[in-house]
């Protein structure tokens, strides 16, 4: 027997009486259909239009992300070190990694290569000694000769001697690995109880890593091996916040700042030679906002240099370091406003509000970002909490570059579905997804990122529509040029159809 079309209608219509004669008002159903719309085409790649394979493909993600919720382990709910092999094994992750996202905009130089690499591949290399400092952690150095001993720290071994002379290799390999990157299979509470522990944990990991990462060969292979890992995970462009450091060779020489922005020229060129679908990358010149107002002030000088003498390849400057503990960025509000005075452009990128202490002066850094004409936002972490820093952001279209693996890490946050990002997306707010130290959190290119926004903070509200548009926020907020821009966006473009049509036969 055929059923009407009229027979849910008159349902209502009869419902609606009810109510109607027991003196309730129920509110009309076109209505809320109406608000309901609104609501999801103000979201993020709520205007996007889908083809009919793209529907066809959101319809299977939809579907996924419906199972996963499901799970009794929902791995954005967990931290990530806890969650990891569950995402690695989910169908969702699969598809974020083969998908062409685009560009990274927010990534650091020391902690963009995974440090299985450095410690197979790097510490292997003749001429590595290693020390332990007082507190438990290690520092290296290549050198010809024996080198010269540092305070706080054990005599110098040659690593090769001390593997001929260990029992266990793996295990002094696991223990170099541990120093090197936060991740563990402990239980992270007990290990990170607090954002101080985690943050000293954090330097302490970047301070053994210095020694390794910038002796001059390691260098060399240690970007291109970055830029290999982020191409596999299907990342095209690059946006580096790069400290420059003086890159050493074996004898303890060293060379100048320029030189090492030239390393990183031509490694890119290289790379994008040997990959033509690679897009490129460039660099945001940063230094430790721990420094003083006369380091900072040569610090910003250095970098209206470079920006003149690399035009092409320096994106502009950037502070690093944690916020809470740094100075805020109306301390060097003198070195920071010298472009302007000589007529210099230097973009600023700067981290701010990535933080969760309401109302100090760290907590006005998103402000004066946005006061210092920023270019984008690091983390903007706090930003909910500013809405006139939040208006500006949006109107003046400085994305805000969301690191979701990142805050919940340094415990800004613990569940990733409660993410202030969610509130941003919720109403297309610029932004951009990112991955921040991705070797440091034991996470790969942006694709556990991309995770984590996509089934955490997007929750079933966000789609494939919505995954494109961040796609392309990532080529729209980039610092390349709008003539670039077009020509990345039509590569990404193509990269895209791909994906879409080997995904959804
Ligand atoms: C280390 O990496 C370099 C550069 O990618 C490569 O040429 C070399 O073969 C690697 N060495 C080892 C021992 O894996
Ligand atoms: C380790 O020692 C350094 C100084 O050598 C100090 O800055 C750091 O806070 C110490 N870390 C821990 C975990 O005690
Ligand atoms: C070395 O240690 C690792 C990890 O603790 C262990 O799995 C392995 O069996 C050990 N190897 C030997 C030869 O004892
Ligand atoms: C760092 O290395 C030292 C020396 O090998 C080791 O005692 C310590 O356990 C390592 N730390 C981590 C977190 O793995
Ligand atoms: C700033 O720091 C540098 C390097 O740590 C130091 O040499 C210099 O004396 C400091 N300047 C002032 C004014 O404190
Ligand atoms: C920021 O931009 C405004 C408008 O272009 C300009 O007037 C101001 O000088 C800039 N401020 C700084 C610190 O660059
Ligand atoms: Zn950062």
């Amino acid at each position: 027997m055929a059923v009407s079309p009229q027979r849910p209608l008159v349902a209502v219509l009869c419902l609606l009486l009810y109510f109607l004669r027991s003196g309730l008002s129920v509110p009309d159903p076109r209505q809320r259909e109406a608000l309901m719309k609104l609501e999801a085409s103000m979201q993020t790649g709520g205007q996007v239009v889908l083809t009919d394979a793209e529907q066809r493909l959101d319809a299977l993600l939809f579907k996924m992300k419906q199972e996963e919720i499901r799970k009794a382990d929902f791995p954005p709910s967990m931290h990530f070190f806890q969650a990891r092999h569950l995402i690695d094994s989910s169908p969702i992750f699969s598809l974020m990694q083969k998908m062409p996202k685009g560009g990274a905009l927010h990534v650091h130089d020391l902690s963009m290569v995974s440090v299985d690499w450095l410690v197979k591949n790097v510490t292997y290399r003749p001429n590595c000694y290693m020390c332990c400092t007082d507190n438990r952690s290690i520092r290296f150095i290549f050198s010809s000769r024996w080198p010269k001993a540092l305070p706080r720290c054990s005599a110098w071994t040659l690593l090769e001697n001390l593997r001929a002379k260990t029992v266990n290799v793996t295990d002094l390999d696991n223990s170099i690995e541990g120093n090197l990157t936060l991740f563990t299979h402990q239980d992270p509470e007990s290990v990170y109880p607090s954002q101080d522990v985690v943050w000293d944990r954090f330097e302490q990991g970047f301070l053994a890593l210095w020694g390794l990462v910038t002796y001059a060969p390691v260098f060399r292979d240690y970007y291109h091996e970055g830029l290999t890992q982020f191409y596999a995970d299907n990342v095209m462009y690059l946006e580096l916040r790069a400290l420059l450091p003086e890159i050493y060779e074996l004898d303890g020489s060293f060379h100048d700042t320029a030189f090492t922005l030239k390393t990183y020229q031509e490694v890119t060129t290289r790379f994008t030679d040997q990959h033509p679908d690679f897009f490129g990358a460039r660099i945001i010149f940063t230094i430790n906002r721990g420094v003083n107002l006369s380091v900072m002030v040569r610090a910003v000088e250095e970098a209206m240099k470079l920006q003149r003498d690399f035009p092409d390849f320096m994106a502009g400057f950037d502070m690093v370091g944690r916020e809470d503990s740094g100075r805020p960025l109306w301390f060097f509000r003198e070195a920071l406003s010298l472009p302007a005075e000589r007529g210099v452009t230097l973009p600023f990128f700067f981290h701010a509000g990535e933080t969760d202490l309401e109302g100090t002066d760290v907590d006005q850094n998103l402000l004066d970002a946005l006061l210092f004409n920023t270019s984008r936002i690091g983390h903007g972490f706090a930003l909910l909490r500013h809405p006139v820093a939040r208006d500006m952001s949006r109107k003046r279209g400085v994305a805000v570059e969301v690191c979701p693996i990142s805050n919940q890490v340094t415990k800004l946050v613990k569940d990733l579905r409660n993410h202030p990002a969610a509130a941003l997306m919720s109403e297309d707010h610029p932004m951009v997804i990112s991955s921040d130290d991705p070797a440091m959190f034991g996470s790969s290119g942006l694709s556990h990122d991309f995770y984590e926004a996509f089934v955490g903070f997007g929750g079933l509200s966000s789609h494939l529509g919505t995954l494109k548009q961040l796609a392309m926020n990532s080529i729209r907020y980039s610092s390349l040029s709008p003539p670039q821009q077009e020509k990345a966006l039509a590569l990404w473009q193509r990269r895209w159809d791909k994906f879409i049509s080997e995904n959804t036969r």
